[in-house]
């Protein structure tokens, strides 16, 4: 089976820098952008984008955005705009392997009902062509909410810790679409759940070194599970890349714990978040199992098409809050891929692999995350400047003062601390980096920094270029130009795509940048994800009070952009208290897949996506146009 099927290369791109005449359209696009707003200040913001405009071509002008942009609510349901229907593909505990059960209502199912059924709180997900009308989908399945997952809402057995890891994890399911329509197929033979006790190898240079050891695994090269995968990232050899988060607040104990600095600066203390797991599952008690946390982290490799392969953490890609990895190959075929690190003040990384990919060589490409260097951002500009340079700073042992005097004895304890290498070698500290996403055919890349109330107030996190603002509860959306158009050189233009903000409310920097204003409101971006006509998707996971500073914004929401005018229009608002994220197209592009995260968190009111009294379930929905056209053309 072929699985590197270029025209399924919808939300993930390849080969951005390999193509000069896109590239030179874009350089100048840059430079009319930085000329015309020169001296001006925030204010030119939009009159840069204005020049671009009226520099004639189509392309220059970015992708057509052809839906009337709808309003914020506060409806328990979904919204799209005119022309456009929206309906489940698949929510929270529906069946999908042999022998599993309708979601039940009342008990919300069991360990075993859970193993055989979507996991919870779907996150980052990608589409893999087998056909044109025929795929599959791996999606993440971020956590779970204790107060819908259990009746008697917490972990209080065995039983209970086993059903909720069992939610946790990554689904990979077969669909198919018939009558225009996408649906899942039960029981198909790619269909697996992966789940927090699923057998998983570590490879790379950290594999075996004894921090990753453990009394169940005195190899350090054989890991259970994974969880808290948030976002994703999608291989040119056909693979998905699950990314671990806040793998820290599943570990606790009942002793208290010596200082360690590693332990503080990666969150992992003796009380967890909640989860309690640890009095039922020694695996996560910290006191038996010091070393467990460092098995967590990760980036791990899913080959989708076989459902029997072994998931794969490559520790190469370094141990953090993992958001989602955006893979793009340099013109010199080296595999580049962008990461972010999601917690105040952590950081922006990069790994360039040493091997370049080699499209006839599967076996080969499978190894390319296992070796290459890994990098960190350093964001600079002139004070007060909403633009400037950055470099990207090596984390390689020996080198940067990563040494042993300052705590690191080998490539695999600069992998396993790369946040304290960060710190070491001098990274910028960002508003808690979300998703990175490439465009498809320019050499630019967006993130989100969706918030931040940290910024000014703690020491090591004053104000910078690309966080220039104190108490950030808003977020804003980043964008660098990698210097000679090359995703592998070491240094890069940035400026602010977008700050978000509410002009209704504020006359300074809180306002928002002149791309934001009464009709298109949000705050905390998160998911953020290219079409391949180059429409930016800007998913949020922010404020939904619709009160006060988030007054005007609604329901968390999705919203596109034009990354050459600036321009931005809201294409969806979600139901009551969920997040929107993952993203992810079919072939054709004329249906989305939109990721409903935990609709009716903290017990708010939603019964989406069933209504009446039904129990609310993070659920997967197809968007699609009534025409059959291109999704938001
Ligand atoms: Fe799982 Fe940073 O979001
Ligand atoms: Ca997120
Ligand atoms: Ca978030
Ligand atoms: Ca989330």
């Amino acid at each position: 089976m072929n699985i590197f099927d270029l025209n399924d290369q919808a939300n993930h791109p390849r080969a951005t820098d390999s193509d000069f005449a896109k590239l030179t359209d874009s350089l100048m696009a840059r430079r009319q952008f930085l000329g015309a707003s020169a001296g001006l200040g925030l204010g030119a913001f939009l009159g840069g984008a204005a020049h671009a405009q009226g520099t004639a071509t189509q392309t220059a002008q970015g992708p057509r955005i052809g839906f009337k942009p709808i309003a914020a609510n506060s409806a328990d349901t979904v919204t799209v705009p005119e022309g456009y229907q929206w309906r489940v593909l698949s929510s929270w505990g529906d069946p999908l392997l042999p022998g599993g059960t309708p979601f039940d209502h009342a008990t919300r199912g069991t360990a075993l009902s859970q193993s055989l059924a979507m996991g919870d709180n779907n996150d980052g997900m990608s589409f893999f062509s087998l056909g044109k009308d025929h795929g599959v989908i791996a999606v993440n399945n971020e956590y779970t909410n204790y107060e819908h997952l259990f009746p008697h809402g917490r972990c209080a057995s065995i039983d209970d810790a086993r059903k909720a890891q069992a939610a946790h994890g990554v689904t990979v399911f077969e669909v198919r679409r018939q009558a225009g329509t996408w649906q899942p197929v039960p029981n198909a033979p790619l269909n697996r759940r992966i789940t927090a006790n699923t057998e998983m190898r570590l490879s790379g240079p950290a594999a075996g070194h004894p921090w990753l050891k453990t009394s169940a695994d005195p190899t350090g090269t054989v890991a259970l599970g994974t969880f808290n995968n948030c976002a994703n990232g999608r291989t040119p050899w056909g693979t998905y890349l699950t990314c671990e988060e806040n793998f820290n607040g599943y570990f606790g104990s009942a002793d208290k714990l010596p200082d360690n600095v590693a332990f503080k600066r990666y969150g992992i203390a003796a009380k967890d978040a909640g989860y309690n797991w640890h009095p039922f599952d020694g695996r996560f008690d910290l006191g038996q199992n010091p070393n467990e946390p460092n098995r967590f982290g990760w980036v791990v490799e899913i080959d989708p098409m076989n459902p029997h392969s072994t998931p794969t953490k490559r520790t190469a890609l370094g141990r953090f809050k993992h958001e989602n990895a955006e893979v793009v190959l340099s013109a010199d075929g080296r595999v580049v891929v962008y990461m972010g690190d999601d917690e105040r003040g952590e950081h922006i990384y990069k790994f360039v692999s040493a091997k370049t990919f080699d499209p006839q060589n599967a076996a080969a490409n499978r190894q390319l995350l296992d070796e290459g260097t890994l990098y960190v951002a350093r964001f600079t500009a002139a004070e007060g400047k909403l633009s400037g340079q950055g470099e990207w700073l090596e984390l390689t042992h020996g080198k940067n003062g990563l040494t042993p005097e300052n705590g690191f004895k080998d490539q695999a304890e600069v992998l396993i601390h790369a946040r304290l290498a960060a710190t070491v070698v001098g990274a910028t500290t960002m508003d808690r980096p979300e998703w990175i996403a490439a465009h498809p055919s320019r050499a630019e890349v967006y993130v989100t920094l969706t918030n931040n109330t940290d910024r000014g107030v703690k020491p090591n996190q004053a104000l910078n270029g690309p966080n220039p603002r104190a108490k950030n509860v808003y977020g804003q959306i980043v964008r660098w130009t990698p210097d000679q158009g090359l995703h592998t050189a070491p240094t890069f233009q940035w400026d602010i795509f977008v700050l978000a903000g509410n002009p209704t409310l504020h006359r300074d920097l809180m306002a928002g940048t002149p791309n934001v204003n009464a009709d298109n409101l949000f705050n905390s971006p998160d998911g953020l994800s290219f079409d391949k006509d180059g429409r930016l998707w800007i998913q949020t996971d922010g404020d939904y009070s619709n009160a006060n500073a988030f007054a005007g914004m609604g329901n968390n929401q999705m919203l596109c952009a034009n990354p050459v005018t600036g321009e931005i229009k809201r294409f969806l608002v979600g139901p009551v208290a969920c997040e929107i994220t993952g993203i992810c197209f079919a072939p054709d592009n004329a249906t989305m897949f939109v990721g409903i995260q935990h609709p009716g968190e903290a017990r708010k009111p939603s019964h989406f996506p069933q209504g009446g009294q039904a129990v609310p379930r993070s659920s997967i929905i197809a968007i699609r146009r009534k025409d059959g056209g291109v999704v938001g053309s």
